[in-house]
This record gives structure tokens, C-alpha cells and sequence, in this order.
């Protein structure tokens, strides 16, 4: 018997290996869980449930951060797109690829849609972004690869013959990774670029923690549902059987770096089995496990890689910065 399956619009999907098997979550959670103090890296929070969970956080009324690029985006894209001549574009952690659209827009308009390649490490946003994009805009070829930026870029396809590639890092996820991960990180980036090729970058400023700090400690519990969603990654995939209700949700504004850092909070002298790691973990009451830094910028590190930043442009309020950077 043959299954027919309906595809509405053509696109490709390469996986990477990212499940339980391969190293990553196993490996990231047995030295993180055994470091003192604990922490886990916060690719895990994004399966299915916690892409969704991030899409509910981008509309809440204390996440500014997604309102403000859009706006950024919405105001540079034509202009950039008709200036640079881009045909094609690469977006790292493209997620529900939402303001992507403000980029293919314009480069519908100016007639040079060529490709989009969504890179994230959720395979199931990427098929439902693509998708939509698809549909969306006819003749664009949506060639999607589902895999771990710090380890999978090497996937991404070549780079087409003609016109110019752009590559977009938005939401200000650079801010997620550690200080000395991002000039290794953009060098890797820029090994997907050929001279005139075009990084844009979006970066949350520093300032006001009366402003940051909710965005990341909403008055809906969203953000901490997402937080609690690593262990609900842990007790699915590794077999560990973390008790979400005797964890707790914080997020701590640190005006040193400065970021958010965001945790979770043991409510209990506890033990966690990690079956798949044939490990047990202690946890006292009141230790703090970090989930997540999110750092936040005056001026991101593209220099530091290589990368001439061409330009900088702020939302009206000068609270987020998208940033163009060039590889010479
Ligand atoms: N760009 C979107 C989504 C930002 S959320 C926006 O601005 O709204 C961060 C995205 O990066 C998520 O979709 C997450 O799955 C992805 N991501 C996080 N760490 C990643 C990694 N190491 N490799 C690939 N994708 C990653
Ligand atoms: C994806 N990233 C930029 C978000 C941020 O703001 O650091 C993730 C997030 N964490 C809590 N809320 C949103």
C-alpha cells in the first residue's frame, strides 16, 4: 500500500543530528548537571511545546523586543535589499520566521526572491514556518536545515551563483550565547559569506532593568512556563523525572555584563534521577540552576570577527539595535 502525502508547496528540509542519541542534550546535561554551580544551555528549551511558548512570549506586552526590531526591519528592508542587490537569504534560529517577512517582502518587491533558508534547531518550526512561506510566496525555493548552529552551519547549502546572500541572526539570540562563544560563532558565520555577502544582526540595548527585567518575568507566567520546559525536555528525553512544581522561575537583571540571567530555583532539598544517564542529582533548597543568559548590547561584537558593521539602526525608543556587517 502507498501513503500519499499532500504537499502544498514545494520546499526541502534537511535534518541534522540533533536528537537524544547524538550527543548534545545528553552530553550538555550531564556536565551541566554535575558543574557547580548547575546549568544548562538554553538550545534545549526549544521542542515543539517551548517554539510555541517563545511565539506566546513574543507577544506579550512586557516583550518589547520583537515589536521593536519589527519595526527596525519594517523601516531598512526595501532600502537594504535594492541597495545590496540580495537574492538570498539565511536565517540562524529563523523560529516561526515571522519578521522575516518585512526582508522577503522587499525582496519580492524589488523582483529578486531567490531562496530562504530557515536554520534552527526545531525541525517541527521550520516545517510549519516553511510552509507558510511557501504558500506565501510563490516561486520562492524554501530550503530549510534543522540543526544546531554551533555545530551545523558547515549544512547550510551553497550559496547560489548570483546576486548577494544575507544572512539574518535576529531576536537578539547572539545575546544568548556565552561572551567568548561569539566571535568563534561569527567567524564560523562568516565562512558562509563571499566578499560584498551581508550579516544583519539583532541586538537588545542595555539600559533601564525596570523595562528589561519584566520582559523576562511577565505578569501571565509565560516566560516561566518556557524556563520549566528544559526539564519537561529532560524527563521526555532523557528519562529524568524532575517534579516542574518543586522548581521556580527567575530572572535576574545583572547590570555588570549587563544581562538577564534567567534560572530555576529549587523548592526543595531534592533528588532527580536522570535514567538515560544513569545519574542522580542533588538539589538544595533555594539552589539556582542557570537556563539562560540574554545579554544586552551597546554595540554588538561583529569587528572582533572580521566583519566591517556597516550599519547600525534603533527602534524610535532606542531600546533594540539591528546591525549590517559586512564580510570585506
Ligand atoms: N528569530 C526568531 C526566533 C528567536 S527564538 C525571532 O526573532 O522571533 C531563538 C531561536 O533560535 C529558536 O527558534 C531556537 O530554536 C533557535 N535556536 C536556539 N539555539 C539554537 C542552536 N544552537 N542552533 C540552532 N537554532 C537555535
Ligand atoms: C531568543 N532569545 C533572544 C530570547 C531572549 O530574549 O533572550 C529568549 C527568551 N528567554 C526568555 N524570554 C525570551
Amino acid at each position: 500500500m502507498t501513503t500519499r502525502l499532500v504537499v502544498p508547496r514545494p520546499y526541502r528540509l534537511d535534518v541534522h543530528p540533533i536528537g537524544p542519541g547524538e550527543q548534545g542534550l545528553a552530553e550538555d546535561a550531564r556536565a551541566g548537571l554535575s558543574a557547580s554551580p548547575k546549568s544548562l544551555p538554553p538550545k534545549h528549551f526549544y521542542d515543539e511545546r517551548g517554539s510555541d511558548l517563545f511565539e506566546r512570549i513574543t507577544r506579550l506586552p512586557e516583550y518589547y523586543q520583537s515589536r521593536s526590531e519589527l519595526s527596525i526591519l519594517t523601516r531598512i528592508a526595501d532600502g537594504l535589499v535594492a541597495r545590496h542587490g540580495v537574492s538570498e537569504l539565511v536565517e540562524l534560529g529563523s523560529g516561526a520566521s515571522r519578521k522575516t517577512r518585512a526582508l522577503l517582502d522587499a525582496m519580492r518587491d524589488a523582483r529578486s526572491l531567490g531562496r530562504y533558508v530557515p536554520f534552527d534547531v526545531c525541525p517541527e518550526a521550520i516545517l510549519a514556518a516553511a510552509g507558510r512561506l511557501a504558500e506565501a510566496y510563490p516561486g520562492l525555493d524554501v530550503h530549510g536545515v534543522a540543526g544546531d548552529f554551533d555545530r551545523h552551519l558547515p549544512g547550510v547549502p551553497e550559496r547560489g551563483r548570483s546576486g548577494r546572500r544575507l544572512i539574518a541572526f535576529l531576536g537578539g539570540t547572539i545575546g544568548n550565547l556565552e561572551p567568548d562563544a561569539r566571535t568563534p560563532f561569527l567567524e564560523s558565520v562568516a565562512e558562509l559569506m563571499e566578499p560584498g555577502d551581508l550579516l544583519l544582526v539583532g541586538t537588545d540595548l542595555a539600559g533601564d532593568p525596570g523595562r528589561i527585567q519584566p520582559a523576562y518575568d511577565d505578569a501571565e507566567g509565560v516566560t516561566a512556563e518556557f524556563n520549566l520546559n528544559v526539564l519537561r525536555v529532560l524527563n521526555r528525553e532523557l528519562d529524568a523525572d524532575f517534579e516542574l512544581d518543586a522548581f521556580a522561575h527567575v530572572a535576574l537583571y545583572d547590570p555588570g555584563p549587563p544581562w538577564i540571567e534567567m534560572r530555576l530555583r529549587s523548592l526543595a532539598d531534592q533528588v532527580v534521577r536522570i535514567g538515560a544517564l544513569d545519574m542522580d542529582v542533588e538539589f538544595a533548597e533555594g539552589e539556582e540552576m542557570r537556563t539562560e543568559i540574554s545579554c544586552k548590547f551597546t554595540r554588538p561584537a561583529v569587528d572582533d570577527a572580521g566583519l566591517v558593521l556597516e550599519e547600525w539602526h534603533e527602534d524610535a525608543r532606542g531600546w533594540f539595535a539591528v546591525s549590517l556587517a559586512r564580510r570585506p
